[in-house]
């Protein structure tokens, strides 16, 4: 019996490794998957709920980390992490995505450890996106998990070509598709269930859905308060619209730190709520008239769904969202916002198509490799 372990620990990795679990549960004869998740994100909301939702069990292992600086918290994830590799000793480790908890486990398995045992081989779902910006956290944890990692996923053409261009051999590089989508397809007929529209007194197409998180635009004033002023001018362009809002731990902070809160709360029509579950969130992103987010997987989730995005960031890793599906980079640029989303009021803004491999079936083709290299 093999050993498979998946280390997750922040919101978006939860919907990324949940199609894989299911998938590596229809060979349980051949191998066991266990799953530790690192802590990184703690709250009933931004974790508990998702493992509800996406129909994972409880993690096999949490190590409780919690919120800490960067080293901090890489340091005692490896710390912990360490101890649990070791005594399992598992065959292969799966990361996903880009956040402190995957290059952290990257780097504890990749690694031959103190007592001379062989490293873990690491495959990493999601691998080669680049945004060339290196002030981003996720860049750098990106850099770091696809130099060391042994099976490298990729989503998008862009990732083959950036791993090659880093030299990087064509063996190690599979273009799979995308696993977040398999769950959005997996879990649509359940997401339709939500009643969250209901809930939020707002109804389909009607209102603007908003998410933002990134340090680049939430912890600087200067930036949040722009921020701030774009929400304000849907108003102008959309003034029957509704503005729903789930507000991020670190966006939440952030407001209360620099006295913004009211100016938010103060804009006609706009909803504030606390961080949504997998499907009420989801049910929201269906039928958006429009998203506005800093976030990398909404612009993918919107795209697969055809609904239009507009990025609050300078880059995107994901560029096949902005060159195929209905994302749109604008930064801050609050007059690129206000012409883009003229666009969608007239009905002449693009439609999108689908990427290659988001189809549901991502995480089959990444378990058949990953079956045939343990
Ligand atoms: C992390 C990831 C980011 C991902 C995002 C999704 C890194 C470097 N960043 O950013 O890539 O897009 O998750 O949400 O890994 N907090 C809570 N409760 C929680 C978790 C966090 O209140 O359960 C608060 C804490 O005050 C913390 C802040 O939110 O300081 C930020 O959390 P952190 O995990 O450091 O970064 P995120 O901004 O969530």
């Amino acid at each position: 019996m093999k050993k498979i372990i998946s280390v997750v620990g922040a919101r978006p990795n939860f919907m990324k490794m949940a199609p894989i679990h299911k998938q590596l549960l229809k060979h349980k004869k051949k191998v066991i998957h266990k799953i530790v998740h690192t802590g990184q994100h703690y709250d009933k909301k931004m974790s508990d709920v998702f493992f509800k939702d996406l129909g994972l069990p409880k993690p096999d292992i949490f190590l409780g980390i919690g919120s800490k600086s960067h080293a901090e918290q890489k340091a005692l994830i490896m710390i912990e992490l360490e101890k649990v590799i070791k005594k399992e000793r598992p065959d292969l480790v799966i990361v996903y995505g880009d956040v402190n908890s995957t290059s952290a486990a990257t780097l504890v398995c990749t690694k031959q450890s103190d007592d001379m045992l062989p490293a873990i081989p690491v495959a990493h779902v999601e691998s080669g996106l680049r945004s060339f910006d290196r002030s981003m956290p996720e860049e750098i944890n990106r850099l770091v998990t696809d130099v060391l990692a042994d099976y490298l996923f990729v989503t998008e053409p862009s990732g083959v070509r950036n791993l090659q261009k880093e030299g990087i051999s064509d063996k190690k590089i599979f273009f799979t598709g995308n696993t977040m989508i398999d769950s959005l397809i997996t879990l649509l007929p359940l997401i339709k269930k939500s009643d969250i529209l209901k809930e939020l007194c707002i109804s389909e197409k009607n209102y603007a859905l908003i998410t933002l998180h990134r340090p680049s635009n939430v912890d600087s004033k200067q930036n949040l308060s722009k921020v701030i002023s774009i929400i304000k001018s849907i108003n102008n362009i959309s003034p029957n619209s509704d503005i729903v809002f789930p507000v991020h731990p670190r966006t939440h902070k952030m407001l209360e730190k620099f006295g913004l809160t009211k100016e938010l709360t103060n804009i006609k029509n706009i909803i504030i709520t606390e961080p949504l579950g997998y499907f009420d969130f989801m049910r929201l992103v269906t039928t958006a008239r429009f998203i506005l987010t800093d976030s990398g997987g909404i612009q993918e989730e919107s795209t697969y769904l055809k609904i239009p995005c507009i990025t609050l960031r300078e880059n995107t890793e994901r560029p096949v969202t902005a060159e195929l599906g209905t994302n749109t980079i604008t930064g801050l640029d609050e007059r690129a916002v206000k012409k883009f989303l003229g666009q969608i009021e007239k009905g002449t803004y693009k439609s999108g198509k689908i990427p290659k491999f988001w189809d549901g079936n991502s995480a089959e083709r990444i378990v058949k490799v990953l079956l045939e290299k343990i």
